[in-house]
Order: C-alpha cells, then sequence, then structure tokens
C-alpha cells in the first residue's frame, strides 16, 4: 500500500476529503477531548469503574503535552474543522493510541492513521517488531491491521488490555487477514498504552 522510502516527513496525506497532520504541543487538549470521549463510550463497558477513572486520568491536557514535549507522536485525521482520528507513537515501537470518531469507524480512517504511525515507527526502528496494548474492544480491528495476540490479556490499574504484536522481517506487514469470525478470545475489546 505505502512506499517505505518515499514516506513524507510529517505524514501530511489527503484521503478524499480527509487530511492528516502530525500533532503539535497546541493539540494537546484537542486529543485529550477526542479520546476521552471515545474512551467513555467503546472502552469504558470493558472496565470496571476504578479502571475506567485510571485510563481517563491518563489521558488529561496535561499528559498529553508531556508525552509530546518527550517525543511521543501524535497523528490527527481531520476534514476542514472536524477531527476523525487519533493515532499516537511512543518510540521506539509502540502505537499507544489508535481512536477514530464514533460516527466515522469502519470507514477507513483507523488504517490510514495506523499507516501513518506505522511509517513513523519505521523511520527509527530497530526493533524487529511493533507492539500494541489492546482494549477488548478493539482487537478485531487490529487483527484486520496485522497484528497478533502476544500472551495473555493483562491488567494494571484496573484497565484490562491485550498485549499484541506485529513481527516483520524487512518492513511492517500491510497484509490484511482473510476475513474471518470473532476475536481469539471471543471478546469485544480496550485501550492502546
Ligand atoms: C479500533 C478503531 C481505531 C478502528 O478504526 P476504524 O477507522 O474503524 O478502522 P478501519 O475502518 O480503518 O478498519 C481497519 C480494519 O479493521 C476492521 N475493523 C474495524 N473495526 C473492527 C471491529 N470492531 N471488529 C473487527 N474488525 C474491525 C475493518 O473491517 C478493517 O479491516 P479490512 O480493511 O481488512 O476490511 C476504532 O474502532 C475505534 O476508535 N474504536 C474505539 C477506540 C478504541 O478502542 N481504540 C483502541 C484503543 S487500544
Amino acid at each position: 500500500m505505502d512506499n517505505f522510502s518515499s514516506r513524507p516527513a510529517d505524514c501530511h496525506r489527503s484521503v478524499a476529503n480527509m487530511q492528516i497532520r502530525l500533532a503539535t504541543v497546541e493539540d494537546a487538549k484537542l486529543i485529550c477531548d477526542f479520546v476521552t470521549r471515545i474512551t467513555q463510550q467503546h472502552i469504558a463497558p470493558t472496565l470496571s469503574e476504578a479502571g475506567l477513572k485510571h485510563l481517563i486520568a491518563g489521558m488529561s491536557t496535561l499528559n498529553q503535552l508531556e508525552r509530546i514535549r518527550n517525543g511521543y507522536r501524535f497523528f490527527i485525521a481531520y476534514d476542514r474543522n472536524e477531527i476523525l482520528g487519533v493515532a499516537g507513537v511512543k518510540l521506539p515501537s509502540h502505537l499507544y493510541y489508535l481512536f477514530v470518531h464514533p460516527e466515522r469507524q469502519r470507514q477507513g480512517i483507523g488504517r490510514e492513521l495506523w499507516s501513518c504511525a506505522r511509517e513513523s515507527i519505521c523511520e527509527t526502528l530497530k526493533e524487529r517488531a511493533i507492539t500494541v496494548n489492546s482494549s477488548l474492544n478493539a482487537i478485531g480491528a487490529y487483527k484486520r491491521l496485522g497484528f497478533s495476540i502476544d500472551g495473555p490479556v493483562q491488567e494494571s490499574h484496573g484497565v484490562r488490555f491485550q498485549p499484541m504484536r506485529m513481527e516483520f522481517t524487512t518492513e511492517p506487514s500491510d497484509a490484511r487477514e482473510p476475513a474471518a469470525g470473532p476475536d481469539s478470545n471471543g471478546q469485544p475489546s480496550p485501550p492502546a498504552q
């Protein structure tokens, strides 16, 4: 799909009317508000009250600001002034966030954001794998993006997540899994952190 040797430096790209840009510190509140709202809607049902509280506390504007200042890369998908999605990368090789507007899911936005995140990781990647801690509601989507289950579901501060991993030899896979049944653990899916 994407040509790794000619990737843009900051991943400006256009898909139909959608643009994707690299976030700056000015975007910290936008990222906080967006991921918090989607977490309350999509991830909350998979978490305890304490887990949800802990997860949302970690999504504060201040924390996003510190992350950006500390080198995390966030990509923002938008259409005119409306935010459509956010991906976050914790270098060297961890997909930290992947969130798409509830009314725009299953339209390819997550895959485009993942593509930007993956390209960013591959600029500096020394490891042979990319990791993600999937919320239990998102496992199926990550499988479709090429990730595999990497051990049992884990829990930290009440936040349950499924470690997942993408191994590769030369480039991360963009292969689509064959259409199949439900998630391997039979559950819907939680948070990438
Ligand atoms: C997970 C999420 C980011 C996916 O974004 P999206 O824009 O809907 O994804 P896309 O439309 O690009 O789909 C990518 C692939 O995943 C598949 N997919 C998307 N959601 C899926 C789901 N719930 N179950 C199974 N497969 C799914 C799509 O069919 C597509 O596969 P294909 O291209 O091989 O047909 C989005 O559902 C979301 O924001 N969820 C809530 C927040 C969340 O839980 N984020 C993860 C935190 S760890």
